[in-house]
């Protein structure tokens, strides 16, 4: 079972873990939001998950894969931070904001052996 870190708590994130349990290979381990009041609502339905109001610390936590679903401005920086903490990474579509940001990230993943996937669906 991969341990599954959320970042975010709004709907797209709960539609998230609703769709990633629905694979039983995730299990929703942690979340962080600005305010842990919303982290605790966000979880309420779920057992165990670890909440964060500190990115740093968040980072730190023993997960598999990190789902960032945050506004895009802040999609850079928290994969660049959770690649270098060792983490696999998914995050939201758009990715982020032009090419440059992509290939480090990218260079990144592949230097630190984790994945990094946008949540995008592509149909052929
Ligand atoms: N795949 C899809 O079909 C789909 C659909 C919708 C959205 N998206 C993508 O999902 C991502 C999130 O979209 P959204 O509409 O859910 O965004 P949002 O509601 O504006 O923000 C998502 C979360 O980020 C945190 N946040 C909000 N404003 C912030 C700020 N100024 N600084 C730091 N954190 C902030 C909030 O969590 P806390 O308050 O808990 O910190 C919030 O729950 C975006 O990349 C969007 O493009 C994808």
């Amino acid at each position: 079972m991969l341990k599954l870190g959320v970042i975010g708590t709004s709907w797209i994130a709960r539609s998230f873990i609703d769709a990633a349990h629905m694979t039983e290979k995730f299990q929703f381990s942690a979340v962080y939001s600005r305010r842990l009041e919303s982290a605790e609502q966000f979880s309420a339905d779920f057992e165990a998950i670890e909440k964060f109001d500190n990115l740093a610390d968040f980072f730190k936590a023993p997960l598999d894969v990190i789902y960032i679903a945050s506004p895009n401005a802040l999609h850079f920086e928290q994969a660049k931070s959770a690649i270098l903490a060792g983490h696999n990474v998914i995050v939201e579509k758009p990715a982020f904001s032009n090419p440059t940001e992509l290939t480090e990230i990218i260079g990144l993943a592949k230097a630190n052996n984790v994945f990094f996937f946008e949540a995008a669906r592509n149909i052929h």
